[in-house]
């Protein structure tokens, strides 16, 4: 899809569509209010019957007959005008760019970016709409022995854009098509079906990275993960015949200055372990590498734009499996910076794997250290399946997080770390327990991982309620959403940008 930044408005544009947004219960305005003069009030009059109600992502294709240059006006609709951000423009922009794709529409232009919320830069509401469309246009099913897929869209203008704001909104859509493919690349990955997405084919998925985003990539095997003393990690790995991965990936983007890690959980089948999950739903438990899906993708993305700061990723790969030779219930582990850890639960192996791979991060010498996980189900009960959790022990880490979470159009709420909440980590036997009871699950699952990073700045995302869309919605389909990927990228730009 060839992606444009120009000048004509949606009068103007002579392609196949134009969409423009209405607004929950407003009069029309700005592009929707012009499209709606040129076709002699055919808008209005549908609004008033109650035909185009601008619900959000709701899709009314209108043919022009000539009346604009484009042969079709599609009005979408931007929901109740309360919201500030610029969320229900990213997600009409999904939901039109797909029900005009699959009706085998090609050259769509779009002026919702000019419908942005008072306040909201130019650029910033051009990244969204063109990220909203990479994302509403993915599409799963890649594993049907025969596909009858419509064609993509062959283009995508950005309308009405000034001489002056031309050079900035090119870039900022550049930027939107990386991290836009970056979603989708992260989302591919989690879709697919656990037997195939093992830990090595995920090690050799990041050496493919390594040649096509100019990244360093290092695979380390279950010999040498042992001899870097990560008994954490190694022991959820005990119980299944596929070997581990610690997967490094690197964009030496600075020789100076901050060096960011991204920690994702790896984890390809998550069965619970001996203390085994349910069978219900059990297989959307290949969700469980999401984490580690994203950082993945935000490397990608941030290789290829060659973003002027460190970065490293570090994804622990492995299954969780029951076994003769799984870890239990009451075995004591020795995680990497030599604390011991007692096991309650082997379902609670997200924390294990991470601990090992946030020390080792740490030991890279990371000044600021994010972990990306679906760690809890926990937060699905605090949050449901709209927004992450984010903790951290650095205020001014976890606001950039926040920040970044807002630009990339993903919802993130700030989960407290108060120190009552560790004791009830508090092990008889050993320096701490794996499980921390049913109270704050969700917290008590960020403080275990704050014991493995000293005193680095660190924030600890749980996306465990964001990483997967149970239903097909408007602006994307069901399955994997590479939830974390977009505000891991902002993140960094934010960082290489010297915010933070
Ligand atoms: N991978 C799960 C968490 C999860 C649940 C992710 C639902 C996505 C959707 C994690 O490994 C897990 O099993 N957590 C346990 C922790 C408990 C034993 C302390 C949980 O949430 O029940
Ligand atoms: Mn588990
Ligand atoms: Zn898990």
């Amino acid at each position: 899809m060839e992606i444009r930044v120009t000048s004509e408005s949606a009068l103007q544009y002579s392609g196949d569509a134009v969409v423009v947004g209405a607004a929950q219960g407003a009069a029309p305005t700005g592009p929707l209010a012009e499209a709606d003069r040129a076709l002699d009030g055919l808008v209005g009059r549908l609004i008033d019957s109650g035909e185009i109600r601008g619900k959000q992502s709701e899709v009314t294709v209108l043919h022009t007959e000539g009346k604009l240059a484009a042969a079709r006006l599609v009005v979408v609709g931007l929901g109740e005008p309360t919201e500030s951000s610029l969320l229900p423009m990213r997600r009409a922009m999904g939901a039109a760019a797909r029900v005009l794709r699959d009706r085998g529409v090609r050259r769509v232009g779009t002026a919702l970016h000019q419908q942005a919320p008072s306040g909201a830069r130019l650029q910033h509401a051009a990244r969204a709409v063109v990220e909203g469309a990479y994302v509403g246009l993915y599409r799963g099913a890649e594993c049907k022995s025969e596909q009858d897929l419509p064609d993509e869209l062959e283009e995508l203008s950005v309308l009405g854009v000034t001489e002056e704001e031309m050079e900035a909104t090119e870039a900022a859509v550049r930027v939107a098509r990386v991290a836009g493919e970056a979603t989708n690349y992260a989302r591919r990955l989690v879709n697919l079906p656990p037997n195939e997405a093992t830990p090595i084919r995920l090690a050799q998925e990041a050496v493919e990275l390594g040649e096509s985003a100019g990244l360093d990539v290092e695979v380390l095997e279950p010999a040498q993960i042992e001899a870097l003393g990560m008994g954490a990690f190694l022991a959820v790995a005990r119980g299944s015949e596929e070997p581990a991965r610690l997967i490094v990936l690197r964009h030496r983007g600075a020789q100076s200055g901050p060096r960011i890690a991204f920690v994702g959980k790896g984890l390809t089948f998550d069965s619970g372990g001996l203390s085994i999950k349910p069978a219900d739903k059990m297989e959307i438990m290949k969700q469980d590498m999401a984490g580690g899906a994203a950082v993945m993708a935000a490397l990608r993305a941030i290789g290829q734009l060659k973003l002027g700061v460190e970065v490293i990723g570090v994804i622990p790969a492995t299954e969780n499996l029951p076994s003769g030779k799984a870890y239990r219930p009451g075995d004591v582990l020795k995680a990497m910076n030599g604390k011991t850890i007692e096991v309650v639960s082997t379902d609670a192996e997200g924390r294990l794997i991470l601990a090992d791979a946030l020390v080792y991060a740490h030991q890279l010498g990371a000044t600021h250290l994010s972990d990306v996980a679906t760690l809890t189900g926990a937060c699905i009960i605090a949050l449901g399946h709209v927004a992450a959790g984010v903790m951290g022990n650095d205020s001014s880490l976890v606001e950039a997080v926040l920040d970044a979470g807002e630009r990339a159009g993903e919802r993130m709420w700030r989960l407290p770390l108060f120190p009552e909440y560790r004791s009830q980590l508090d092990s008889k036997i050993a320096d701490l327990k794996n499980v921390g009871g049913r109270p704050a699950g969700t917290i008590t699952g960020g403080w275990f991982l704050r014991e493995f990073v000293g005193d680095t700045a660190w924030v600890h995302l749980d996306i465990a309620g964001t990483a997967w869309s149970e239903r097909d919605e408007p602006h994307q389909i069901e399955g994997a959403t590479g939830a974390a990927t977009r505000t891991l990228i902002a993140l960094a730009e934010r960082i290489a940008g010297g915010v933070t």
